[in-house]
């Protein structure tokens, strides 16, 4: 393997850019290469077995452009592919789930953690798995909460409107005394003001948030640091953007999830078959 190839990272959509964007900033030498399953997205509403059909598909394609690690940025793929990803393919991966609940695990005192994520996600226990892997003590209560990735896909991510599906999605786990929530889908640190705001409205105190784009790009540091595949630093790195439907749609939308705009960035469609 070789410490100039590029790493991938995919998601179902656009939702990913925000891990893509942490390891810009954490890893800034790094070539990258995103995928965006824009033509299949949402995977969050979808079976287990879907989900892994369609992850084998992105998974396998970024294989193919002889990249040195693969990121899998979508918490719904994380929480139920990443074992078949890491048998099938040869490269190393990193998902989002567990890096989250390490970070996690890090801010409750009480033990309490709360998670908001995609159905899928919460269907298949991965952060009770993955938090108990760390502390046992801890208690996890998740819950899905399915409108919150169409608001940030139209951009309403302040005002009236998420701030009542926010409210209606935080208050059972609030009654359930969490003292620590994590943002269990990559579209959610869009609506991070928001929902810190409504979860201090709610609880009277401030709650810590917990986003894992930051820790799974520490986790993917460690492991090319490890391997010997992290990029010389001085280097300066890239993101090249592919999607498999509406590239012009994305581009649109994509500033907000990178936090800039998108001027330069091309968006290549491709066929996943
Ligand atoms: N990327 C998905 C996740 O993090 C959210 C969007 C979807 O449902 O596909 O779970």
């Amino acid at each position: 393997m070789d410490s100039a190839a590029a790493i991938g990272v995919f998601d179902s959509g656009l939702g990913g850019l925000t891990v893509a964007r942490a390891i810009r900033e954490a890893l800034p030498a790094e070539r990258l290469v995103y995928l965006g399953d824009t033509a299949r997205v949402p995977y969050g509403t979808r079976s287990a077995q879907t989900v892994i059909r369609y992850a084998r598909g992105c998974g396998s394609l970024l294989a193919r452009h002889g990249i040195k690690a693969l990121v899998v940025a979508c918490n719904t793929v994380s929480a139920v592919a990443l074992d078949v990803l890491r048998v099938e393919l040869d490269v190393p991966i990193v998902g989002v789930v567990e890096p989250g609940a390490r970070a996690a695990a890090a801010v409750t005192r009480s033990g309490r953690v709360g998670v908001l994520a995609t159905a899928g996600t919460v269907a298949s226990g991965a952060y009770p798995r993955a938090l108990a892997a760390i502390d046992p003590r801890i208690e996890v209560f998740a819950r899905a909460a399915p409108l919150l990735v169409p608001l940030c896909e139209e951009g309403w991510t302040s005002g009236e409107v998420p701030r009542l599906v926010a409210r209606r999605y935080l208050e059972p786990l609030v009654a359930c005394g969490i003292d620590t929530l994590v943002l269990g889908c990559t579209h959610y640190p869009l609506l991070r003001d928001t929902l810190e705001r409504e979860l201090c409205a709610i609880v009277g105190a401030p709650v810590p948030l917990v986003d894992g784009s930051r820790a799974t790009a520490e986790s993917l540091a460690r492991l090319l640091s490890e391997r010997s595949l992290a990029a010389p630093p001085g280097g300066c790195g890239s993101l090249e953007l592919f999607v498999t439907d509406l590239p012009d749609r994305f581009t649109e939308v994509a500033a907000r999830f990178l936090g800039r705009p998108v001027e330069g960035l091309q968006v290549r469609q491709v066929d996943l078959g």
